[in-house]
C-alpha cells in the first residue's frame, strides 16, 4: 500500500483540438490542426476534430461528471484561435466568454482549473507566415500569454505555457506526422528554439499578470536504456536520449543545448557555426528563466539499439518483450521507468516541484452487455504509474501531482478516434458519455490518497 501526501494534487487532463469541436464556431480562426485534418491521408480514416466530443456545448455535463467523481483538478488547455482568430490583431470576446464560463463552471464545483496555453493548435494565420519556424511567432505567443492571464488570472493560478515541445517540432516538422505536416530537421530545430524561447518570455509576463499563481512547462518524456553494455548501444542511447530529452531538459534548466546534440545535428540542420543560427544572444538566458514546476507527460520507455533510426520513436523493438506489455497504441508498458526519470529530473537537474501533467492508456473496452465498461487494463496500467510515482516520492523526488490523460475519449490526432484514452468512454457518433470502471477507481484512490 502506498499513501500520498496531503498536498498531492490528482487531476485529469484534456486538450482544446482534441475534445472542444465546435471548430469554426463564435468567431473561431482556423488553426494549422484544421487545415492539417482537411488534407488527404494526413488523418486514419479521415476524421477531424470539428465536433470532437462537442465539449464547446457540453462541457456543463464534462464538469458534472469530474465532479461526481470527485477530482480535484482538471487541466485544459486554451486554443489561441478562439481567443485571437487570426494570432495576433483582434481579440474575439465570445472566445474568451467560453474560458470563463469553463472556469467559473469548474471552480463552482470546487475544480481547480490548470491552463496550458499551448497544444499544438497554432493559428493558421501565423503559420501562413512561417509558423513557429519564424522568430515573429514567438512574440505572438507572449502577447496570448498576457491576455489569457490577465483575463483569467484573477481565476486561474496554474499555467502551462506549452505542450511537448518535442512533439510539436519534430512530429510536426520533421516527421510530418502531425500539423502542419512538414519534413525538414533544420526547421524544426528552429521551430523548437522558438516554441521555449516563447516559453521563456511567457513566464514573467504570466507572473505579472498573476502574481499569486504559479508558472511551469510540460515536456514530454522518452526514458531509455541501451539494448546492451556494447558501446555502440551506449552511444545509441545516448544520442538518442539527447534528441528526445536532453535538447529541451537542458535548455529549460539553464544548462543550455547539449554539446553532442549540437555536434551531432549540423549537418542535418544546415548549419556550420558554432550555435545554431537560429539562438541569439540573450535566448539562452530568457528560455531558463525560473519556473515554478516542471510537468512531464509519461507513457513509455524503451531499448535503444546501435542502427536503430532515430525517427523511431516509440520503441526500437530488439525482441523486446516488456514484462508488463503493451496498450493498444502500441506502447510498452513501463513504469519503473517513470520512477527512474522523475528521479533523474531531481537529481541531475534539481528540479525541486515535479509533476506528471500526463499519463494514461489506451485501451479499447467499451459497454459490455450491462452497459458497464470494465477497463481493468487502464486501472492495472494507471494503479502501476501511480505506485512508480509513489515510490519517486519515497526516494525523496519532490512529485506534487499526477494527472490522467484524459478525461474524455478523444480525437487521437492523426490516429483519429480509433484510440481510447478516457476514464468516461464517448459513443463519437452521438456525444453520450459513460464513464467507464476506471473512473471509480480513480475516483476512490482520490477519496483515500492510497493505492493498495
Ligand atoms: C500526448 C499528448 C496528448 C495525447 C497523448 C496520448 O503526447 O500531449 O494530446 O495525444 O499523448
Amino acid at each position: 500500500m502506498k499513501r500520498f501526501p496531503d498536498d498531492f494534487v490528482f487531476g485529469v487532463a484534456a486538450s482544446a483540438y482534441q475534445i472542444e469541436g465546435a471548430w469554426d464556431e463564435d468567431g473561431k480562426g482556423e488553426s494549422i490542426w484544421d487545415r492539417f485534418v482537411g488534407q488527404p491521408g494526413r488523418i486514419l480514416g479521415g476524421e477531424t476534430g470539428k465536433v470532437a466530443c462537442d465539449h464547446y456545448h457540453r462541457y456543463k455535463e464534462d464538469v458534472g461528471l469530474m465532479a461526481a467523481a470527485g477530482i480535484p483538478a482538471y487541466s485544459l488547455t486554451t486554443a489561441w484561435t478562439r481567443v485571437l482568430p487570426n494570432g495576433t490583431g483582434p481579440i474575439e470576446p465570445r472566445g474568451i466568454a467560453f474560458y470563463d464560463r469553463l472556469v467559473d463552471e469548474l471552480l463552482e464545483h470546487e475544480i481547480t482549473p490548470y491552463v496550458t496555453l499551448y497544444h499544438w493548435d497554432l493559428p493558421q494565420a501565423l503559420q501562413d507566415r512561417g509558423g513557429w519556424a519564424n522568430r515573429e511567432t514567438v512574440d505572438a505567443f507572449v502577447r496570448y500569454a498576457e491576455i489569457m492571464s490577465a483575463v483569467l488570472g484573477d481565476r486561474v493560478k496554474h499555467w502551462k505555457t506549452h505542450n511537448e515541445p518535442w512533439v510539436a517540432a519534430f512530429v510536426g516538422h520533421r516527421d510530418g506526422v502531425f500539423a502542419p505536416g512538414h519534413t525538414d530537421f533544420a526547421e524544426a530545430l528552429a521551430v523548437a528554439h522558438h516554441i521555449l524561447l516563447s516559453h521563456g518570455r511567457a513566464v514573467p509576463v504570466i507572473r505579472s499578470n498573476v502574481p499569486d499563481g504559479e508558472v511551469g512547462i510540460v515536456l514530454d518524456c522518452r526514458p531509455s536504456t541501451p539494448a546492451s553494455d556494447a558501446p555502440a548501444d551506449v552511444a545509441a542511447q545516448r544520442h538518442f536520449d539527447g534528441f528526445r530529452n536532453r535538447w529541451f531538459f537542458d535548455p529549460i534548466f539553464g544548462k543550455g543545448y547539449p554539446e553532442d546534440m549540437v555536434d551531432a545535428y549540423r549537418d542535418r540542420g544546415r548549419f556550420d557555426t558554432e550555435v545554431p543560427p537560429f539562438v541569439r544572444p540573450g535566448d539562452l538566458d530568457e528560455i531558463a528563466a525560473p519556473i515554478d514546476f516542471i510537468g512531464v507527460n509519461y507513457y513509455t520507455a524503451l531499448d535503444v539499439a546501435a542502427g536503430a533510426d532515430e525517427t523511431e520513436d516509440t520503441g526500437v523493438p530488439p525482441g523486446q518483450n516488456p514484462p508488463d506489455g503493451y496498450t493498444e497504441m502500441g506502447w510498452p508498458i513501463v513504469p519503473e521507468a517513470l520512477t527512474g526519470f522523475l528521479k533523474r529530473l531531481h537529481d541531475d537537474y534539481g528540479a525541486a516541484d515535479i509533476r506528471v501533467t500526463e499519463n494514461g492508456a489506451s485501451y479499447s473496452d467499451g459497454p459490455g452487455p450491462d452497459g458497464r465498461i470494465q477497463d481493468h487494463r487502464r486501472i492495472d496500467y494507471l494503479h502501476k504509474h501511480l505506485n512508480a510515482v509513489a515510490e519517486a516520492i519515497e526516494f525523496g523526488v519532490p512529485v506534487t501531482g499526477y494527472f490522467v490523460w484524459s478525461i474524455l475519449d478523444n480525437f487521437e490526432w492523426a490516429l483519429g478516434y480509433s484510440q481510447r484514452f478516457g476514464l468516461v468512454w464517448v459513443n463519437h457518433e452521438t456525444g453520450e458519455r459513460i464513464p467507464k470502471d476506471s473512473l471509480a477507481w480513480y475516483s476512490s484512490v482520490i477519496a483515500e490518497r492510497r493505492i493498495g
